[in-house]
């Protein structure tokens, strides 16, 4: 039986290879099996838990877009729409607001990073976004949501309170405890500057990270001025351990060429950095290349953007509404 996939990214611009090669490739695989039910989601109301620019949302909404048809989604065979456009989503965040407790967000590590040094000035939204998330999740009776590493804490969160939910209301498994599709390999794609933080679109410096948008000679530049160190490709993944940066790149080399780890060290084992990153570089130009155009040339395209997200809120809506009226009828209201 095919897979109900439910999975969101956020429009907050710079989408970036840690998007793509940690969960978005994924999403292409996945829907082109024709088993699978999907639903992607440009998830604008996470989005608003850090400050926007009316314009810049706004853009950034159809630029998720874009770029999930520019990586190959087809919009015909899944569902895309944003969520802010299917009201369920806020409402059934509230009521499972009600059930989640306070000791399981405070575990959130995302919250802590996300939020800094600066707890008392967050946002409440950033505190409960994995509440809106599993709500998300939820409203679709998903089965699987594919995800990079970062998201697996929030995805536990949403079996557990949609085990509660089923306890608290003795409805058996009204709500499907989802299972997270995190890959095996290269699900944590690190910072070019420092292979011990996560490649985010948050980071200050646009050297850390590879967006799908950049230009060939952006891409090669970035490629040659990231961190390394100085001892030649090892032989073992073993010797990866304390080098986090070269771990990272041929990590990266390997997720794109679709290769294991151990066969990429293989395959420069002893060669120098300025070899293997000229590789890379070719190898980045022609995977990315392609999309970042497609990209560029999707996002002038306002009127066919805006048709898939409405015709695939219609159909979101669909499905979340009825979900919704079923969890009124559970709740007693
Ligand atoms: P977001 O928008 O931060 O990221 C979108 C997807 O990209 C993955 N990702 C990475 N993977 C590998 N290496 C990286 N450096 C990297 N950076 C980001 C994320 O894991 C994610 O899969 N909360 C989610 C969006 C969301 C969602 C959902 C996801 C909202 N509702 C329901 C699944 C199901 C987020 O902020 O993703």
């Amino acid at each position: 039986m095919g897979k109900k996939i439910f999975s969101g990214v956020q429009p907050t611009g710079n989408l970036h290879l840690g998007n793509y090669l940690g969960a978005i490739k994924n999403f292409v695989k996945l829907n082109n099996d024709n088993e699978n039910d999907c639903i992607f989601c440009v998830v604008d109301l996470h989005a608003i838990t850090v400050k926007q620019n009316f314009e810049e949302l706004r853009n950034n909404i159809r630029e998720t877009v874009a770029t999930f048809i520019a990586c190959g989604i087809n919009h015909e065979k899944s569902i895309i729409f944003n969520q802010s456009a299917v009201p369920a989503h806020s409402e059934a965040a509230w009521i499972l607001s009600c059930v989640a407790r306070m000791g399981w967000l405070n575990r959130m590590t995302q919250f802590k990073e996300k939020a800094g040094k600066d707890k008392e000035r967050a946002s409440i939204g950033l505190y409960s976004y994995p509440i809106l998330m599993a709500a998300d999740i939820l409203l679709y009776d998903s089965s699987h949501v594919p995800v990079g590493e970062d998201q697996k804490q929030h995805l536990e969160l949403c079996r557990d309170i949609a085990q509660k939910f089923n306890n608290d209301y003795s409805v058996g498994t009204f709500f499907k405890a989802p299972e997270p599709l995190i890959q095996k390999q290269f699900a944590r794609i690190m910072s070019l500057k420092d292979g011990t933080k996560k490649m985010s679109k948050s980071e200050l410096s646009d050297l850390s990270r590879i967006n799908l948008t950049d230009d060939k000679d952006v891409m090669v530049n970035k490629i040659k001025k990231a961190k390394t160190d100085a001892l030649p490709i090892p032989g073992s993944i073993d010797e990866l351990k304390k080098r986090p940066e070269a771990k990272n790149l041929l990590g990266i080399y390997s997720s794109l060429m679709d290769l294991t780890l151990e066969k990429s060290i293989y395959e420069f084992e002893g060669k120098n950095f300025s070899e293997f990153k000229s590789k890379l570089s070719q190898v980045l130009v022609e995977k990315i290349n392609p999309i970042s155009l497609e990209i560029k040339k999707l996002i002038n395209e306002k009127k066919f953007l805006d048709k898939i997200l409405f015709d695939g809120h219609v159909k979101a809506n669909n499905i979340a509404s009825k979900k919704l009226k079923k969890i009124h009828e559970i709740i007693g209201f």
